[in-house]
């Protein structure tokens, strides 16, 4: 990122978020997509940012959990957040992750980026079905879009 636009973006983050949502929006984890995923969803939130997960599950467990956003600061956090704590669960523990687990491991957003975790929360059980679906007719696999 330019050093002009980094600086700016940081500073209008600080104050208004704390330092753990700065550092995942900074220094996202798990970005980009995984090729031939085993499950794959992606949302628009209300505010119309874009939120894309994917996974590689090995033997029913989240092997590596990706995401991709056009959103916000926040969304972004959310989205390196949700794929961490997908990782290296099972498929059952990861549809138990909701938005508060999400606002919880980030300690808080602000009250008008709550959204933004329930995208993430939304967007990953969207991920997970996926995976199921396709695990039932492993055949459609080459035929998905993603
Ligand atoms: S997801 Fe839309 S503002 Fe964060």
């Amino acid at each position: 990122m330019d050093e002009q636009v980094e600086k700016k973006y940081v500073l209008n983050m600080l104050g208004k978020y704390n330092d753990i949502v700065i550092d995942h929006a900074r220094n996202p984890r798990n970005v980009g997509n995984i090729p031939e995923a085993d499950g794959f969803n992606q949302e628009e939130g209300e505010c119309g940012d874009t939120l894309a997960i994917w996974l590689s599950v090995k033997n029913n467990r989240i092997d590596k959990a990706t995401f991709w956003t056009d959103g916000c600061g926040a969304s972004i956090a959310c989205g390196s957040m949700v794929t961490e704590l997908a990782k290296n669960h099972t498929v059952e523990e990861a549809f138990k992750i909701e938005a508060k687990d999400v606002l919880s491991a980030l300690e808080g957003l602000p009250e008008d980026h709550l959204h933004c975790a329930d995208l993430a929360a939304h967007t990953l059980k969207e991920a997970l079905k996926d995976y199921q679906e396709m695990s039932k007719a492993p055949w459609k696999k080459p035929y998905s879009s993603h």
